[in-house]
């Protein structure tokens, strides 16, 4: 199975990081292959809305790192997204990449794909996760995706507090057996 796996954090040792790791180390175990995008590293600059791509034999106007990224994601049977929580929601450098799907849009709907959301946020209330949950849920229903799991390690705000969950765990089989 071809898997992308979308991060959204700037810390490369960080806690969604650790996920996104450890969801590698078990997909790659399993015998898939695996493209990794840190959106936080990348050159993505935001959608225009210009409605260029929608045009027959047009393409998105900008020539950025999705140049390399849109080929993986159309291909991938699985598209991991793997972020910390930014107020409620996903942090600006992984949307920005989202948003830019808008060109491929059709091709990302007929794939039908499967997916699945890694986060780690500060707060440990479940409450907390609601909108991403949510949002997440909706690109996937838009897009005709199913999800194939979720792993959102609450109360998570540093390394040291993750590695001493079932977090880090959870996410490597998770990569084994989707
Ligand atoms: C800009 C910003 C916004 C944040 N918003 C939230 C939030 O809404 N809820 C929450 O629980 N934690 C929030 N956090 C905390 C991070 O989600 C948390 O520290 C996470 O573990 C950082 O992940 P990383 O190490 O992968 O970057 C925020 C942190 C930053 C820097």
């Amino acid at each position: 199975m071809r898997i992308t796996v979308l991060t959204g954090s700037p810390h490369r040792k960080g806690t969604s990081a650790l996920l996104a790791d450890r969801f590698i180390a078990g997909a790659e175990e399993a015998g898939h292959e695996v493209f990794r995008f840190d959106a936080a590293f990348e050159e993505v600059r935001p959608c225009l809305g210009c409605g260029k791509c929608r045009i027959a034999g047009e393409r998105c106007v900008h020539r950025d790192a999705m140049d390399v990224l849109l080929p993986r994601l159309v291909a991938a049977d699985l598209v991991v997204f793997a972020m910390p929580l930014y107020y409620f929601g996903m942090p600006a450098s992984l949307k920005a990449v989202v948003d830019r799907f808008y060109s491929v849009n059709y091709a990302l709907m007929e794939s039908r794909k499967r997916a699945v959301l890694l986060v780690t946020a500060a707060d440990d209330r479940e409450e907390t996760i609601v909108p991403l949950r949510s949002h997440y849920q909706r690109i996937l229903s838009y897009l005709s995706w199913e999800d194939a799991g979720v792993v959102a390690a609450l109360g998570c705000s540093s390394r040291m507090n993750l590695e001493r969950t079932r977090y880090p765990e959870q996410a490597y089989q998770l990569g084994r057996c989707c």
